[in-house]
């Protein structure tokens, strides 16, 4: 054999190890593709947490505290990696949190997003600040879940909920966690504002990625579009997102949450991280489940990791209400640590938009497939057959050093 074949040989039957992302083989390498492609402004607004980012580092780090204790000579030759969430049935148990004007890491911002999450087979959820609306994502892929950011102006708010529930999205999402915005160093000492505006800065950036910045200018301006949607009074009218975060309502309370409950018609989340007895009064409130989270690190630091309540704020809510939690997953390995310890799901935020800054839409559906694989992989060494298994063996299998 040559030597020539004998190389081939080594890459047979691994189809993701060809094509444009053949070395993106993690989500560490889509992290590292995007700081690549993105103006270091741009993949700090993503990258950054708040004030001295100790929330941040702890919430990758609470995953590598996990360790296995995998069960033996199980028939694992056919794993199902499949899911049902809020009655939905999804391809792996992973879903896609919402983040704010995503246009801005790549012009085909939340659509692509949304495309690529539809093709994986995960639920995607569409932020109030997005940079495109609810009807165009459900337009051009399917309807989203809704997150809601509860405004000083109610009419707007109920708007939000409104047109997500028209759109026909089949979950709404409250964020609790962003009484006020948190202290984002990075954006401050980068003078980043959103929109960005032309500055000495932005210019010199220009030069360093001339593609990010090529493609940019082709597109149409971008704004807040989704909650400018919903805006007739206009108070976000060429507004930036410090105005915008000055809107959002500092005095929500339980009672703001029924009566949201009350306008809403299907799923409500509330989206923030929960002490076992937050838990218990919120579906007294009638809330359907929690999306645990820290907001990513990126609201109030020094924050305990969102995967560390997943068991104790499962063990309030009992087994049937819905709990999802984000804020640090960054493998399959990690998503399955959360069904593990109790969750129905693990979603992402960064990871998606790293893939969105390295490769556009297929570099997301890329990265789905990076996550599936890991996480199927991870099931089949584990000795679990299905994501419902995983979960009920799941405090026999997981220990944490
Ligand atoms: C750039 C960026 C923007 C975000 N915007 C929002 C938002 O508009 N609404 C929201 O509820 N959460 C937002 N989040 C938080 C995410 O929904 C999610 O909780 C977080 O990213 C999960 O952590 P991870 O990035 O470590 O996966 C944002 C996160 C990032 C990184």
């Amino acid at each position: 054999m040559r030597i020539r074949e004998a190389i081939d040989f080594v890459g047979i039957g691994r189809a993701g190890d060809r094509g444009p992302f053949r070395r993106l083989l993690t989500v560490d390498d889509l992290r590292s593709a995007a700081r690549r492609a993105l103006p270091r402004s741009v993949f700090d607004y993503v990258e950054g947490g708040s004030d001295r980012e100790l929330a941040l580092t702890g919430n990758e780090s609470a995953f590598h505290d996990a360790r296995w204790l995998p069960r033996q000579l199980r028939d694992v030759g056919a794993v199902d990696a499949s899911t049902t969430l809020a009655g939905d049935g999804w391809a792996l148990p992973v879903g896609f949190a919402p983040t704010g004007y995503t246009r801005m890491i790549d012009p085909a911002g939340e659509i692509a997003v949304a495309r690529a999450a539809k093709a994986a087979g995960v639920p995607y959820v569409l932020s109030t600040v997005g940079s495109t609306t609810i009807e165009d994502v459900t337009a051009a892929a399917t309807a989203p879940w809704s997150q809601l950011y509860a405004m000083r102006d109610r009419d707007l708010t109920d708007d939000l909920v409104r047109r997500a529930a028209e759109a026909g999205s089949p979950v709404l999402e409250i964020a609790v966690d962003t009484a006020v915005s948190g202290n984002r160093l990075r954006d401050r000492r980068n003078g980043l504002t959103i929109p960005p505006k032309m500055t000495l800065s932005t210019i010199t950036d220009i030069g360093m990625k001339p593609r990010y910045w090529t493609r940019m200018l082709r597109h149409e301006v971008m704004d807040f579009a989704q909650v400018r949607a919903s805006d007739s009074n206009g108070v976000f009218a060429g507004g930036s997102i410090a105005d915008i975060g000055a809107q959002f309502d500092p005095s929500l309370t339980w009672a703001d949450v029924e009566r949201i409950r009350s306008l809403w018609p299907r799923t409500l989340l509330l989206k923030g991280a929960f002490a076992p007895d937050d838990a218990r009064r919120a579906l007294d409130a009638g809330v359907d489940g929690l999306h645990l989270s820290d907001h990513g690190g990126r609201q109030l630091d020094q924050h305990v990791a969102p995967i560390a309540l997943v068991a104790p704020v499962r063990a309030a809510l009992g087994d049937d209400a819905l709990l999802v939690v984000d804020s640090g997953v960054r493998s399959g390995g990690d998503v399955a640590v959360a069904i593990a310890s109790g969750a129905d799901a693990a979603f992402i935020g960064r990871p998606y938009l790293w893939a969105l800054a390295a490769g556009g839409e297929p570099a997301v559906g890329h990265l789905a497939g990076i996550l599936g694989a890991e996480y199927r992989r991870t099931m089949a060494l584990l000795g679990a057959t299905s994501t419902a298994e995983l979960r009920s063996m799941g405090p026999e299998l997981l220990r944490w050093s």
